[in-house]
This record gives C-alpha cells, structure tokens and sequence, in this order.
C-alpha cells in the first residue's frame, strides 16, 4: 500500500476518536503537551531504557527528571524510574514493600484500582480504613494499624482530588513497624504549588515511596510515571538479565518506552517550578469559575474543590454520563457520590466550561 492511502486508512479511525484539542474530555488527568515537549518525545521514541546501557543520555534525561520530582516531594537525592504510569508506580512501590516483609494494605475506598490490582497480584490483602470528610480517618487507622501494614495514603484522589491526611498518618506509623506508600500520581505536580503548606511526601518522615506522574499535571505525553524512593527499593526487585548490555533489570517493565523520558525532561524544561506555579494557580481559578457557574445554573457542587477536580451533583449519574458522550462531552461518574467528576486542565478553558453547563443543562435541567 503506498503512504498516502495508509495514511488515509489511519485517518479514518483517527477521525472517530476524541482529541484534547476539542476541549470536550473533562474525564481526564492528561492534556496536549506543548509543540517542543512532544517533538522530544519523537526524538527520541526508540530509546529503551530497559536496556539503559546502550542509552546513557536517556539515563541521564531520567536521573533530570527524577531529581525534579524528587524536588517537588521535599526529597534532593531521591532513587527513582519514570515509568509507563501510576499504576506501574504503585505495583513496583508495593512489590518492593512486599518483599522487604510488609503484607496487609490499608487505604480507603477512594484509592486508585492500581492499588487493588498491585495487592492481587502480590497477594497482598486490601483493609479499607473509614473515611471521614472524603479523607482516610484516623482515628480509625489507630484501631486497625498492627506492625508489617503498609498504609497506602493518596494525595489527590481520583475521584476527587482531596489529600489524606499524610502527617497524621505518619505520627501513627511512627509508633509501630509499618511502611508508607504515598499515592501523588495527581497531586504530585499540584500541591507544592498550592498557595496552602501542606506536607505529603517526602518532608514526612515515615514516606517511603512515592508515585508522582509527569503525564499527568507534568503536562508530559504517555506513557510516564514516577517512582521515587527514599531508599533504593528498586535493589529489592532487581533481575539478572544477561542479554542486556548492564545485565540487569530493576524495573517492571523489560522494554520501557522512553520517547516520553525526554519528553518529560522537555516539559520539566519548558514550565519549570514557576510555569508549573502558573499553571496551577490559573487551573484553580478556572475550578473556582466553573463551581459558581455551575451552582448558578443550579446545580449542586459535591464538596470545595481542593485541586482542579470538581463534582457536579446529579441523579442517574450512568445515564447522564451517557447522554452527554452521545453529544460529544466526557465526563466521569462517581457513582458513591452521584456526581459527575469534571478535571479542569489546561484545555478545559472558561468557554469550554460555559459551553458544557449549557449541554448539562439541556440534558438535566
Ligand atoms: C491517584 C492515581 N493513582 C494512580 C493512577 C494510575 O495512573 P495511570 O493511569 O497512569 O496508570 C491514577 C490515574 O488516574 C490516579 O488518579
């Protein structure tokens, strides 16, 4: 077949996706990267650093980006991978934990499913902790938390981008033998840029590992993940691997696709601390715009945003998230707190916002 009619059969599926570009997927964590952060990526897609060896710029690209969000957890020497995602960052955090002697997880129910995935395949089993406030409450962690758990708290939580209490939860590991697996694949990029301190990684001191993802609010093109350690947990996992040119493996993953390393590292490059402060002010006002607009219109907002996640009240919640993809939009469903979930990111803009208010409204008015 030549070029030109490949291409045509590709863009015939290419035309039945949605695209950022649109501003209609308010569903998710992820935007268009910037023009350079994307031409990085194709710059280098063929790099593998499953075998790092042949790759050692790409490796060093990784230790860059590493160290970035090592600076953004409150840690200047942290061990870590960008990886394919979250949830390659939450298995290998917990499948080092799990090997250093740690069994029994406690999280909430708002924790992601990489953690329930990671916990079956470890054969790790899962205590949900009660919430309190759309947060892990701990006064019941106290009562649950025995020596060998690993309390898997989140900073930014899926459904609605709130903050388990980290520090509370260390004072009550301190006391006892546990391991402490932060889950800031969202917040990560979010909170040190919040105009509120708040301590949720590393500047605590029984956090272990982090998983902090650049293809997230790092505005970086997938597939990147981050996982970082305060210890290199990544000895713990390690293989022989003698086909590959440094004889090891020390990641989940074998080939690890590392286009997006150099994209992170680009976009790490292109915003910087203070384009990412930007970003993330700009975004919280837009959340902010979007709650009054939508309670104007009258609708019910679920509870204060405290990222640039907001949840719209609603009934039927499956059936309005259905409509509103037959007309073009995505939205998530929570179906525990019958809203729909709305993730502002860069291409969720004031307009966008005012034009889905106005389809909400015609489909539940
Ligand atoms: C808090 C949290 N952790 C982990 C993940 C999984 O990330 P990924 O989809 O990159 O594997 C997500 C995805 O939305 C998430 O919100």
């Amino acid at each position: 077949m030549e070029d030109a009619e490949i291409m045509d059969a590709l863009n015939s599926y290419y035309r039945e996706d949605m695209h950022y570009e649109s501003g209609r997927i308010l569903s998710s964590m992820y935007t268009a990267p910037p023009e350079v952060v994307l031409s990085s990526f194709f710059r280098f897609y063929q790099a593998n650093l499953g075998n790092p060896g042949l790759y050692p710029g790409t490796v060093k690209m990784e230790r860059e980006v590493v160290r970035f969000m090592g600076k953004l957890t409150g840690n200047s020497s942290p061990f870590g991978h960008v990886v394919s995602g979250g949830t390659e960052a939450n298995i290998t955090a917990l499948w080092a934990a799990r090997k250093m002697g740690f069994r029994r997880i406690l999280t909430t129910e708002d924790v992601h499913f990489s953690v329930i995935k990671a916990a079956d395949l470890l054969g790790m089993p899962v205590e949900y902790v009660p919430m309190r406030g759309f947060v892990m409450d701990t006064l019941a962690l106290e009562d649950m938390i025995h020596d060998g758990d690993v309390v898997v708290p989140t900073a930014g939580t899926t459904p609605l981008g709130y903050i388990d209490p980290i520090s509370r939860i260390d004072s009550i590991c301190a006391e006892l033998s546990c391991h402490l697996h932060v889950d800031a694949a969202f917040g990560g990029f979010v909170i040190p840029f919040l105009p509120e301190n708040i301590d949720f990684a590393f500047t605590v001191p029984s956090v272990k590992t982090v998983t902090i993802d650049p293809h997230k609010m790092g505005f970086a093109p997938y597939p990147a993940g981050g996982i970082l350690a305060r210890e290199n947990i990544f000895e713990r996992i390690r293989v022989d691997a003698p086909y590959l040119i440094d004889g090891k493996s020390e990641t989940l993953l074998g080939t690890r696709q590392s286009g997006s390393v150099a994209a992170s590292y680009a976009a790490i490059l292109h915003f910087g601390m203070d384009g990412y402060r930007d970003s993330v002010t700009e975004l919280m006002k837009r959340t902010k715009y979007l709650v009054n607009r939508a309670r104007e219109c009258g609708f019910e907002i679920l509870t204060r945003p405290v990222m640039n996640i907001a949840n719209i009240v609603v009934d039927n919640v499956e059936c309005v998230k259905k409509e509103l993809l037959k007309r073009g939009w995505a939205v998530s469903a929570n179906p525990k707190y019958s809203s729909l979930r709305i993730v502002v990111m860069p291409h969720v803009r004031k307009e966008i916002i005012d034009e889905f208010l106005k389809e909400l409204k015609k489909v539940y008015g």
